[in-house]
């Protein structure tokens, strides 16, 4: 195992991509996917172990605070997690921070994948894609060497009231919009849906996917469907769908990517 290890939540790709340029830049790092149980909890051999995940109603996705009370982490290993989200970070790395005391912590944004809640370009300023992109390239960048020099951030991670009450009631407003999934008639049954959803909630019945009601609303099935097939209601097929620009399916479902020093000096 590497000395680095960052945990990753990634629905539409901003997280991954984030954690990767993060990886390349504190000397590379093993990325270990926990869109479905981490395949190594286990890591008391890391020095710097890290969690980079999206902000999801108000706080983390759920698999992602049940996942962590599996991970066995060094006391002495340096900690970090960093929260994506479209606009506010919610209380995720608060909640995280009770499980897995951090070291260090950010928030940032990036283009919003809640299409049926906002548009993908909801951001203050707003933004197009590649400069989205670009910002948190950048940002991540500026992460990353907080990470390498082991700096400690002396406040708490961030907990706001409002975004407690919204995350409480975050679960039962996902559950009903994951009964409104519908799948058109333009789906070819690639199966690419099937191998994407992180809760195994989708297969293909009659030539045609089938989404279930055990849906974490990742919406990685909506925005990587190559037919633009999957809708959660009328107003989703009238947003443009989104999702990060330099992640793909296949780098979304492996489980552990190992990502390398983008430079060659020590760590
Ligand atoms: C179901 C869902 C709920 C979201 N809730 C929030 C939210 O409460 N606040 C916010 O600022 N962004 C919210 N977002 C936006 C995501 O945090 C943002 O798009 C993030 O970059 C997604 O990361 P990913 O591409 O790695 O999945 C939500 C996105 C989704 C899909």
């Amino acid at each position: 195992m590497h000395k680095n290890v960052i945990f990753c939540y990634s629905g539409t790709g901003n997280c991954l991509n984030f954690a990767k340029n993060v990886a390349e830049n504190i000397g590379g790092a093993d990325i270990i996917m926990m869109r479905k149980r981490p395949e190594i909890t286990d890591v008391t051999e890391a020095e710097r172990v890290g969690f980079v995940f999206p902000c999801f109603g108000g706080g983390a996705p759920e698999d992602v605070l049940k996942y962590a009370k599996e991970i066995k982490v060094s006391p002495s290993a340096y900690t970090f997690g960093i929260s994506m989200s479209a606009s506010y970070a919610g209380i995720g790395l608060s909640t995280l921070n009770e499980i897995i005391p951090l070291n260090y912590w950010a928030t940032v944004t990036h283009q919003c994948s809640c299409i049926w809640l906002f548009p993908h370009d909801l951001m203050m300023p707003k933004l197009n894609v590649a400069d989205a992109q670009a910002r948190s390239e950048k940002l991540a960048w500026e992460v990353a060497a907080s990470i390498k020099l082991k700096r400690n951030k002396d406040k708490k991670p961030p907990r706001n009231p409002v975004n407690a009450i919204e995350n409480k009631a975050w679960t039962g407003i996902a559950a009903k919009k994951a009964a409104q999934f519908k799948v058109n008639n333009d789906c070819i049954a690639c199966g690419q849906c099937v191998r994407l959803c992180p809760r195994e909630n989708i297969e293909i019945v009659d030539g045609k996917a089938k989404i279930g009601t055990n849906c974490i609303q990742c919406l990685g099935c909506l925005q990587f469907c190559p037919k633009s097939a999957i809708s959660i209601g009328e107003i989703t097929d009238k947003r443009e769908h989104y999702h990060n620009p330099k992640v793909t399916v296949d780098d979304l479902t492996q489980s552990i990517i190992h990502v390398e020093a983008a430079f060659s000096s020590g760590t």
